[in-house]
């Protein structure tokens, strides 16, 4: 079952998180000085626009209309009902899901990548450079990209970059280049936190170019809210008051944020983080100020943090392989506004080939995380006895996902 939103319902503003803080967020410092950084400071990575959304304090934001205009190519997206699912589990639990996997890009990411590329091209900028993890995110700003007629350079993780080769293939027909991270160290599967470094280090060393980040800063969650402001009126269209609990699986935070930013001040909405085992963040992090990449060029955030030099194990949510965690999203967590879990791969695993098997759909690897979180709470919903309405994201389909599908299929799946 689909609640489709009309297309004169999209939404047209942003839900800024910023001013609805619990606690407030701690400014962002300067990695050499260490002093709080200034719009100066960020001028040579972004556009002022998105500069002054990073530390907005207006409610709500306008979307421009020519963002709108590309938005549109796939939103609104679809709100579903997993009846099949809950059919398969035997629970009281209604759950439902926002289908992402509907973009261009087959994931969450291009929400924020068109906004970023369009704030780019009207200040003149020419060439953006980029990380990716997955691959989802350099795919979704290669889209963005030849949408203004602007460049894009993808600096894609290793290992992902050999495990996936279709997502180059994609980047380089939207007219993008796309090359492995570390670029200096051959021998190395990187990390987001290098790749971040490569795409600094490139953007710096030239006028015409800026930086564009997939996730973690303000600025991107807000972008992805359109996802949480969709699902609210769709579940009021399936005669729901609200949700229970919103889950999502968390790399950076971005779709997480998304989705769950706009039911934040509703206190009887729980929020849930779902991240690997293998690089559990906010499970298991220490919370303070600390680098976004690796080398150290990137201004300090207080976050929950693995340390910027942690390597993650090469698991295959590779969008999930990150050190930190936004800043909102790690506020959250710490004033105890939203909870977090962590699960092995196998098991997400096995939650999406279920997901996979009953609803049809092949979700992503990090999409599986969300899929273990809603499953495991239908469970304590059928154990209770209660009626809980499950809202998860489904941040992303596993099309080019395939080689992991093989290992779990075919039993070689290594709990890293
Ligand atoms: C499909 C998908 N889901 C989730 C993530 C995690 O990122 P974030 O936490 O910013 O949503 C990624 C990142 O690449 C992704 O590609």
């Amino acid at each position: 079952m689909q609640y489709n939103l009309a297309a004169e319902k999209m939404p047209t503003a942003w839900f800024n998180a910023l001013p609805r803080m619990p606690e407030p967020l701690k400014p962002p410092l300067h990695p050499g000085t260490k002093e709080p950084v200034g719009p100066d400071d960020l001028a040579p990575l972004f556009p002022m626009a998105l500069i002054e959304q990073e530390m907005s304090a207006s409610p709500y934001i306008d979307i421009p209309g020519e963002v709108l205009d590309v938005l549109r190519l796939w939103r609104p997206t679809p709100l579903r009902r997993a009846i099949r699912l809950e059919q398969a589990l035997g629970t009281t639990a209604r759950i439902y899901y926002k289908d992402e996997s509907v973009s261009p890009a087959g994931s969450h990411k291009p929400n924020t990548a068109v906004p970023q590329a369009y704030y780019n091209s009207k200040e003149g900028i020419k060439r953006l450079t980029t990380e990716t993890g997955a691959g989802q995110w350099g795919t979704a700003l290669s889209f963005a990209c030849a949408q203004y007629g602007i460049d894009a350079k993808v600096y894609m993780v290793r290992n992902s970059f050999e495990a996936k080769p279709y997502r180059k293939i994609i980047m380089e027909t939207w007219g993008a280049e796309c090359v492995p991270s570390p670029v200096d160290d051959p021998s190395s599967p990187g990390s987001l936190g290098m790749a971040i470094s490569d795409a600094v280090r490139d953007a710096v060393s030239r006028d015409d170019t800026h930086y564009a980040l997939g996730s973690v800063l303000n600025h991107v969650l807000l972008h992805q809210t359109i996802i949480g402001l969709e699902a609210r009126e769709q579940l009021a269209m399936a005669g729901e008051k609200r949700p229970d609990v919103v889950i999502a699986p968390c790399g950076g935070g971005s779709n997480l944020g998304g989705v769950a930013l706009p039911f934040m001040e509703d206190k009887e909405v729980r929020l849930l983080a779902v991240e690997p085992l293998s690089c559990p963040t906010l499970t298991q992090g220490t919370y303070g100020y600390d680098f976004g990449d690796t080398a150290g060029m990137t201004p300090m955030m207080e976050m929950y943090t693995l340390g910027a030099d942690f390597m993650p194990p090469t698991i295959h949510a590779g969008g999930l392989r990150y050190h930190g965690d936004a800043p909102i999203i790690s506020s959250l967590v710490h004033s105890g506004r939203m909870e977090a879990i962590a699960y092995p791969q196998s098991k997400t695993f096995e939650a999406a080939a279920l997901f996979a098997k009953v609803e049809g759909r092949l979700p992503a690897p990090e999409c599986g995380h969300s899929i273990r979180g809603a499953i495991d709470e239908a469970m304590a919903a059928k154990e209770a006895g209660d009626d809980r309405v499950i809202l998860f994201n489904y941040c992303g389909h596993g099309f080019l996902d395939l080689a992991a599908y093989d290992d779990y299929n075919q039993g070689r799946m290594i709990d890293a």
